[in-house]
């Protein structure tokens, strides 16, 4: 009888500690997105005028869940400290006076990633993007192996090249396509995938989960459109657009 408890137990805790460490409603990966300025400022977006000649963050996206918790309102003072930083590397490129970015992106994809205990308040969930932002730097990586804004194309596998080489995991990097007929696309966007403990993981190239939209982030464009971001083609030369 009481080895029998025992056993059970035991087994108890073994089916409990594999649930712990990873609940099925649980997000498994974080998505670092940073997009290029220009690109984004071309895509219909009559309200932007970009002035800003280097990679800026989109956001820090879970893999798993939606607007998590709308009870849990975006509180700028609980990131007074962070603005400064915020403004320079989370720019609002449509209102840079606004913080409706921060906001949109806290709700729809922060309050998802607070499931996890290391981001469960608004201070660690931007604090987190805004240090794995800069441990990347993806902006001087590209500079430093010569992949700069530029009116000739590059070739796909030069710019996921690069990446691979340096940060040993593979990116997703998103396009946007001008037109049907363009005999080429244009760099938007590039994730790097981490995992929940912070360390670098291969993200998937599967579809993205967000786009951005005509002049309003709440209001977002299907991928397949020729306004939203989709997964860059190998075949096709890329246009890495220079400040307009
Ligand atoms: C870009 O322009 C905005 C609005 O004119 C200004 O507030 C901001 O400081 C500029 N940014 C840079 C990097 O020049
Ligand atoms: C949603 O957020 C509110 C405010 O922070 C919090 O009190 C509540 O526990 C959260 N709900 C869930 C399901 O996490
Ligand atoms: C926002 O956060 C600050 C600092 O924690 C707090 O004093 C204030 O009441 C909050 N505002 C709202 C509307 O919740």
């Amino acid at each position: 009888m009481r080895l029998c408890s025992l056993l059970l137990l035991c087994l108890a805790a073994a089916l409990s500690s594999t649930f712990v460490i990873s609940p099925p409603h649980m997000w498994t990966k974080l998505i670092l997105t940073h997009h290029w300025p220009s690109t984004f400022c071309s895509m219909e977006h009559p309200a932007c005028h970009p002035n800003i000649s280097y990679w800026t963050l989109h956001g820090l996206w879970p893999d798993k869940g939606i607007d998590c918790n709308s009870s849990w309102h975006f509180n700028s003072s609980q990131i007074e400290d962070l603005l400064p930083d915020m403004k320079t590397s989370w720019p609002d490129l449509l209102n840079p006076l606004s913080s409706s970015f921060w906001k949109y992106e806290w709700h729809k994809h922060g309050t998802c990633a607070a499931k996890a205990p290391s981001l469960n308040s608004q201070h660690k969930y931007f604090s987190k993007a805004l240090e794995l932002y800069h441990k990347v730097d993806l902006d001087s990586i590209l500079k430093k192996f010569d992949i700069t804004p530029s009116e000739k194309y590059y070739k796909l596998s030069q710019i996921e090249g690069v990446i691979e080489n340096f940060y040993s995991v593979k990116p997703k990097i998103q396009c946007v396509h001008p037109s049907k007929n363009a005999d080429f696309q244009i760099l938007g966007q590039i994730e790097i995938c981490f995992n929940p403990d912070f360390t670098l993981l291969d993200c998937e190239k599967q579809f993205t989960m967000e786009t951005t939209s005509k002049g309003d982030w709440d209001n977002p464009v299907a991928v397949d459109k020729a306004s939203g971001f989709s997964v860059c083609d190998h075949d096709m030369p890329v246009y890495y657009p220079p400040l307009p």
